[in-house]
């Protein structure tokens, strides 16, 4: 496989902004998606840990760590569709490869995320009161668990096989013979794939201590339940951290030759140094931990470990595609296209920042009301704006897309 090949399998028409848009998006969206799959992670495991068990504030927990799970995989899959729109676009060569190679998989993909998520579905039908009732069912919760990860196994092998485009032609057509059924997984790096999933252990430790100063100034919440959930978050953040590391050394130990020094790179001292402080902050701050700044802050650390993590790995990538094989994504040839860029920048500002904003100030302040909640006039006209907005961009779009096709 040379170069030439990898470049021949680029889209003829060009992308439409500066590939280091795509890049840069490409990374922070990796970043925003892992996270919201480690609370997801995160959040399940302590669901099927409080309902395996008889002790009141581990059930309490599951109750509302059911509901952050099922959200955050509605999250982890929008926020999983945006990078998978970058990867396409400047890495298009191996990414259509190693899903062409697998796409078995990248159908079952679909298939399997929809039972774990029907799965959870049933568990929380069923366990409306786990805080307080008997659980009912927790195998369908364990199953579910089990299905997400490996939907996100199939993604680390889509993601692992790309790196690899001198096995391609051996993966397609062992010795000779032609195997174009596309049901096998043909690479993986269990060190890597276990890296991202324990950060998961983390992530959530970070999480919990948002969400104990979230509920700590409702009157219904008892001070015992706090401090639990205090010393829960510690331990888990310190044994997240020790077990992410470990899985990362492991990571860096089984690069391909060429790749041996990355270890030692400035990217992957700082991520080692960012996880590590995160895993410890919790016993640093102590009491701390009380303040808004601390109480939320711990998890906005772990969002920017993430962040870095999440360019290391790019980095490797980088380092892999261009210094092994000569590819370069950032001389991808450029069709500028203005409007539809200035679309998408205007839509994720303007809409996103918009509609996000009075979701999250509904959701907020509705779990920080007891009883009935009822909003202000003024985030009410903040829904219907963003109502507004919304019907006028679907008119906009059907309209564009006639004009271009009537044209
Ligand atoms: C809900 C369960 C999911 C889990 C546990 C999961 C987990 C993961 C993991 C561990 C990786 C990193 C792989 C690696 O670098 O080795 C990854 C990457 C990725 N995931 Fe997910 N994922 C999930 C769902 C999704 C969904 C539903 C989508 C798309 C709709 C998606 C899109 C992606 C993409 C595009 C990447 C690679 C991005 C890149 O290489 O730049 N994921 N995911």
């Amino acid at each position: 496989m040379n170069a030439e090949m990898l470049y021949a399998l680029r889209d003829v028409a060009g992308v439409p902004s500066h590939p280091v848009t795509f890049l840069i998006l490409g990374v922070l969206t990796f970043a925003l998606h892992i996270l919201a799959v480690q609370v997801m992670l995160g959040a399940s495991g302590l669901v099927i840990w409080g309902a395996l068990s008889k002790a009141a504030y581990q059930r309490q927990l599951a109750q509302a760590m059911l509901g952050v799970a099922k959200i955050a995989v509605s999250v982890a899959v929008v926020l999983g569709v945006a990078p998978l729109l970058f990867v396409q676009v400047i890495y298009d060569p191996f990414w259509y490869t190693s899903n062409v190679l697998s796409a078995w998989w990248v159908i079952g993909f679909i298939v399997i995320l929809t039972v774990a998520y029907l799965l959870m579905y049933f568990f929380y039908a069923k366990n409306h009161h786990l805080g307080t009732q008997k659980t009912i069912c927790p195998g369908s919760m364990i199953l579910s668990l089990a299905l997400m990860l490996v939907v996100g196994f199939i993604m680390h092998v889509l993601t692992y096989q790309m790196l690899s485009p001198d096995q391609w032609m051996q993966w397609y057509a062992p010795n000779g013979e032609i195997d174009a059924s596309g049901r096998k997984l043909h690479d993986y790096n269990l060190w890597r794939f276990g890296f991202f999933i324990s950060l998961s252990v983390l992530v959530i430790s970070g999480w919990l201590f948002a969400y104990r100063h979230y509920i700590s100034h409702r009157t219904d919440v008892d001070n015992g339940y706090l401090q639990w959930l205090k010393g829960l978050a510690t331990v888990l953040s310190l044994a997240g951290g020790i077990v992410a590391l470990a899985f990362g050394i492991g990571w860096m130990a089984t690069l391909p030759d060429s790749q041996a020094g990355f270890g030692f790179s400035p990217w992957v001292g700082l991520a080692a140094v960012l996880i590590s402080l995160t895993a410890v902050m919790p016993k640093l701050i102590g009491s701390r931990v009380n303040a808004p700044l601390f109480g939320y802050g711990l998890f906005g650390l772990a969002a920017i470990t993430v962040i870095v993590v999440a360019i290391a790995r790019e980095v490797l990538r980088w380092n892999i595609l261009f210094g092994d094989f000569g590819y370069n994504a950032l001389d991808y040839p450029v069709n500028m296209d203005w409007y539809s860029t200035l679309l998408f920048f205007g839509t994720f500002v303007i809409i996103g920042g918009l509609v996000l904003s009075y979701f999250l100030t509904v959701a907020w302040q509705a779990g920080q009301t007891e009883g009935v909640y009822t909003p202000s006039p003024a985030v009410t006209r903040l829904g219907n704006l963003s109502i507004l907005l919304i019907t006028l961009w679907i008119i906009h779009f059907f309209v564009l897309g006639l004009w271009v096709w009537l044209r």
